[in-house]
């Protein structure tokens, strides 16, 4: 296929295997965006992972979905391997991480360390394998179609040239109920070709970024649920040079959930969260509109009824037939709610998700 040899990627394989050696090299702060507040059992898992592969870390976001245990998960342009060393520990040793990038560079430091985590995790073997390839091309690169209950991405799409094909390969390779969380920067409008030819903006995770309704439309067209929007954070372009590039399109760096779940399931549902999700044993924040606190019962819009029923998170809830006064008003979310700027302003500094309420369909 065309795209992969296409110069965005040789342009992108050169900035992250030759312009760029350490994180601290990035020109804005587009990539290391969110200043989260991490829970304790995840910075424990990062301080694990060895300093060679944190140090060449360029994401954007926090990729670290609930319910990992015993999952096969794949990192879509995993880089030096710092997410998947993480997720290695918290799926167990029975889970299973494949990381694929197409830049030679940072893989084989991803691969240096695989027995280094095994033994530091007290595993038998690896559970992590590194693949070399293209995330526009994932059954090509051998990576088996409904094979992983999660793929994770951390600010990778934003550097593909055709991401609505990354986003078909991703659907592809889940499982039926699968899920791809992803953190990714997105822009406030439909860029110019000016910014998008810019070599160091498109390498900086700006230049390729989408608007953020379109990964809405592209996610439909694929065949996903409507995108979940989980946090979202501001992203600062502290370089005069390029803001003068960039005008007034701002950006925000937003994790999204899509799952692959039956469509057209539109019935608002009661659901009761049994609080047994590790690391959530008293509240379990699904995305931004959703907050399930242990036994409480909540009334979700279709979609959300829809993903909960068919997905990993089936058997950590109580389903009720439809009923409660909020039926009418939301048997999908509005797309509105699903705006990163919004929440990043509403979020302000502080970073993390917006967890102020429970039941909160009909906002
Ligand atoms: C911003 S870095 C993020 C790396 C890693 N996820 C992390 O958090 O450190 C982008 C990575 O995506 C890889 N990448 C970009 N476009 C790709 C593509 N089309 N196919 C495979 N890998 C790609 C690059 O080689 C680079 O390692």
């Amino acid at each position: 296929m065309a795209h992969h040899n296409s110069s965005v990627h040789e342009d992108v394989k050169d900035y992250y295997g030759k312009r760029l050696q350490k994180t601290s090299d990035l020109k804005t702060g587009a990539c290391v965006a969110p200043a989260q507040p991490l829970p304790a059992f995840i910075r424990e898992a990062l301080k694990k992972v060895h300093p060679e592969v944190s140090n060449k870390y360029y994401g954007c976001g926090l990729v670290v979905p609930e319910s990992l245990e015993g999952c096969r998960i794949l990192d879509l342009g995993c880089g030096s391997g710092r997410d998947c060393y993480m997720l290695s520990l918290l799926v167990g040793e029975k889970g299973h991480v494949t990381g694929i990038d197409m830049t030679e560079v940072q893989l084989e430091v991803a691969r240096k360390y695989m027995d280094y985590h095994a033994k530091e995790f007290g595993y038998k073997k690896p559970n992590v394998s590194f693949v070399h390839g293209y995330i526009e091309a994932l059954s090509a690169a051998g990576l088996e179609k409904n094979s992983f209950d999660i793929i994770i991405s951390n600010c990778v799409v934003n550097l593909s040239p055709d991401k609505k094909q990354v986003l078909a390969e991703a659907y592809n390779a889940l499982k039926d109920g699968g899920e791809l969380y992803f953190s990714d920067v997105y822009s406030s409008g439909r860029l110019t070709e000016e910014i998008k030819n810019h070599k160091v903006l498109w390498g900086e995770c700006l230049g390729g970024a989408l608007w953020w309704k379109d990964l809405l439309q592209l996610a439909e067209e694929v065949g996903f649920s409507q995108p979940r929007l989980v946090t979202a954070t501001v992203v600062a372009v502290d370089n005069k040079e390029l803001q003068d590039v960039l005008g007034d399109f701002k950006f925000v760096s937003a994790t999204y959930r899509l799952f692959k779940v039956p469509k057209g399931k539109t019935k608002t549902c009661q659901v009761i969260y049994n609080g047994g999700i590790t690391g959530a044993e008293d509240i379990f924040q699904f995305d931004c509109h959703y907050t399930f606190k242990t036994n409480e019962v909540v009334q979700v819009d279709g979609e959300a009824a829809c993903i909960l029923t068919h997905s990993r998170f089936a058997e950590d809830f109580t389903f009720q037939p439809p009923g409660g006064s909020c039926e009418p008003c939301c048997a999908k979310p509005k797309a509105d709610t699903m705006d990163p700027f919004d929440l990043a302003s509403r979020l302000g500094t502080r970073g993390g998700c917006c967890s102020t309420k429970s039941a909160d369909c009909c906002k």
